[in-house]
């Protein structure tokens, strides 16, 4: 492992947003209790175990749509930029919760301790089992679905980001959908086959329209940005012509920046600190945030996902921090922003270009 592993950074936001969550959670198990024991039958009478069983496990189901519905909503709205910030805690509270889930499951078909658990559920079925509805085994589907959780909570560190690297490390956590539709195909085929009330079909329904819909506009948003891509001129032997105008300093508010799409390339980060203009690649290093989405906060590019930040004239992260993101030559002719769409090496030093602020000075927000 070429990179050490460094303690979780606690500060004021991380707890803020772990109390909310929990008290959440907490809110959720609850009223969800509160409510089967009201509404359960004289007659059919309740189960405490199965009504603990399917509280906790609708709550981790629930934490995982609201993790899969944050990424989509964060692109469509910049306003819900914050809740990424702690996003992996909330996947690492959906497996916690999960497990709980199976524990008790796994204790309820075992009587808690009279027999061996694993035997319990498996004298339930048969071979003939897997091509029944009904009689499915759901509980295979749960279980690997609580694998998949299991190793994302498990590599959820920045550690395991640095060490597998950030497109093994995305290949990894994109493995969340194979356990989204586990863990439908698991309430289908278990839940919703003992219950008749049609509240479960219609809550599962709306969370799945839900989640489906804003991947496809966030997905729609990202092809139509493409599509007026700015086409980056080539065959020319003058590299004076490829300079590229994005358009006015008086189009970018102080401290923020303009997100410049070249056709077949990275997009770049144009942003306007003071009376200067500085780009640099739009990519985060940490986990690709959008950095032209986030603003200048103590002189440097702050991503709008984690905070990371980088110095807007160099690419790099201010000490102690080694990351880096690229740099592009910028001049400001007029009012006019001329970038060379021609990415510098991570990190690489470039001077900002100066215009006149229309007070004649400096300008903040
Ligand atoms: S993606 Fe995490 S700080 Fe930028």
């Amino acid at each position: 492992m070429s990179h050490s592993y460094r303690l979780v950074q606690w500060n004021r936001h991380k707890v803020v947003y772990d109390l909310i969550l929990a008290g959440a959670i907490g809110v959720y198990l609850a009223v969800f209790a509160g409510l089967s024991v009201m509404l359960a039958s004289e007659n059919e009478g309740i189960s405490e175990p199965i009504v603990a069983m399917r509280a906790i496990g609708s709550c981790a189901f629930l934490l995982l749509h609201v993790a899969l519905a944050i990424g989509p909503l964060a692109r469509i709205d910049k306003r819900f930029a914050p809740l990424l910030y702690n996003r992996r805690h909330l996947g690492v509270a959906t497996f916690i919760l999960a497990l709980l889930h199976a524990a008790i499951a796994v204790g309820f078909y075992g009587g808690f301790g009279v027999d061996d658990p694993a035997t319990a559920v498996l004298a339930r079925y048969s071979v003939d089992s897997f091509g029944s509805l009904t009689g499915f085994p759901f509980e295979i589907l749960g279980f690997l679905a609580l694998l998949i959780l299991f190793v994302m909570a498990a590599t959820s560190h920045d550690f395991w980001l640095a060490n597998l690297g950030a497109r093994v490390w995305k290949w990894i956590h994109m493995l969340v959908y194979v356990a989204y539709g586990l863990l439908v195909m698991h309430v289908v085929l278990g839940a919703m086959q003992s219950e008749r009330s049609l509240v479960y079909p219609i809550v599962l329904g709306l969370g799945i329209v839900t989640l489906g819909s804003l991947h496809v506009v966030a997905g729609w948003r990202e092809v139509r940005k493409e599509r007026n891509a700015i086409d980056v001129p080539t065959g020319t032997d003058s590299r004076e012509r490829q300079w590229i105008d994005i358009g006015s300093v008086d189009e970018i508010r102080p401290d923020r920046a303009k997100i410049v799409c070249l056709k077949g390339r990275e997009r770049i980060a144009v942003f306007r600190h003071n009376d200067a203009i500085s780009a640099v690649g739009n990519v985060c290093a940490h986990q690709g945030g959008p950095l032209g989405e986030g603003k200048i906060v103590d002189g440097c590019v702050t991503c709008p996902w984690h905070g990371y930040q980088y110095l807007p004239e160099s690419g790099q992260s201010p000490p102690p921090y080694s990351e880096k993101v690229a740099t592009y030559q910028v001049r400001v002719e007029g009012r006019r922003i001329l970038v060379n769409p021609d990415a510098l090496a991570p990190g690489t030093p470039v001077e900002p270009a100066r215009f006149q602020t229309l007070d004649g000075g400096n300008s903040r927000e």
